[in-house]
């Protein structure tokens, strides 16, 4: 119970890893705010989490994309269930490969969109709240993609996920006098519906030194760590959660 007491907010929670990270999230005590897109998918998800944690998840369809659904759902969070101490900018999507020049202004922007401006948004509005009470943890999603250029995803995700990693740096920067901590999740090949897009074949997993894809719960994991007191010393930092495919 690392969490106990404890607000987040998780973005792209209706499924995949950021429904994983929630159902973690609350079995260590917190309360969850499941942010989401898909408004019906994120009530689901809610259903589900009531069955083990009864009222302490709630959800908001929000596209991450945009500064005042971003400053809705803040503000939704914090109405319910109290000052946010956690915000996990895990929402991204992702373009199946293509040649450069065959990349189109409009996915570039859809792209950037929702896996850049999707986390800057989100901190941009948590921060003064954030400072002003001298505590709060920041958790970004990244990718592997993002460090090594990603082959399986298009372009513009392996760009938009090394901003990503840079803006955890910046930010962790510039919100350490205040006692936040801002990391970042690199995972690998984890097995989800974003990855079923990418439809990887056989050879993806005999990359990977561990042998397997990864588990959500491997994210989760990562992210509780991140979240919790155990992580009060790092920041800045990039937990790679990817089975020895990068390293
Ligand atoms: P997923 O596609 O299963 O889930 C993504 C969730 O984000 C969905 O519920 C979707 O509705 C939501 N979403 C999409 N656009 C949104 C928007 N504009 N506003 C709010 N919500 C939105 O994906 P998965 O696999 O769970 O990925 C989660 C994160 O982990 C993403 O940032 C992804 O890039 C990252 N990641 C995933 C890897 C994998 O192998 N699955 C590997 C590396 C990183």
């Amino acid at each position: 119970m690392r969490l106990q007491n404890q607000t987040a907010v998780v973005t792209g929670a209706a499924r995949g890893i950021g429904f994983a990270i929630a159902q973690r999230f609350l079995r260590e005590g917190a309360q969850v705010m499941i942010a989401d897109l898909d408004g019906a998918a994120a009530a689901e998800a809610v259903a589900r989490l009531d069955e083990e944690a009864p009222g302490r998840s709630a959800a908001v369809a929000v596209d991450v994309s945009s500064k005042p659904d971003c400053m809705r759902m803040m503000a939704s969070a914090a109405e319910r269930f109290g000052a946010v101490d956690i915000l996990v900018c895990n929402a991204g999507i992702v373009r199946r490969a293509a040649p450069i020049e065959d990349i189109a202004p409009e996915t570039w922007d859809k792209v950037i969109g929702v896996n850049l401006m999707g986390c800057i948004y989100p901190t941009q509005i948590f921060a003064p709240i954030a400072k002003a009470r001298g505590t709060g943890r920041i958790i970004y999603m990244a990718s592997v993609a993002g460090e090594v250029g990603g082959v399986s995803a298009e372009i513009t995700y392996s760009v938009t996920k090394a901003g990503v990693l840079c803006l955890t740096k910046a930010v962790a920067k510039q919100l350490a006098p205040h006692g936040i901590t801002v990391n970042a999740i690199a995972p690998g090949a984890v097995r989800t519906a974003m990855t079923d897009v990418l439809q990887y074949d056989a050879s993806v997993q005999k990359s990977i030194p561990l042998g397997t894809y990864g588990d959500v719960e491997d994210i989760a994991s990562a992210a509780a760590y991140l979240a919790s007191a155990d992580a009060k010393y790092v920041t800045g930092a990039t937990l790679d959660v990817n089975g020895g495919l990068f390293m």
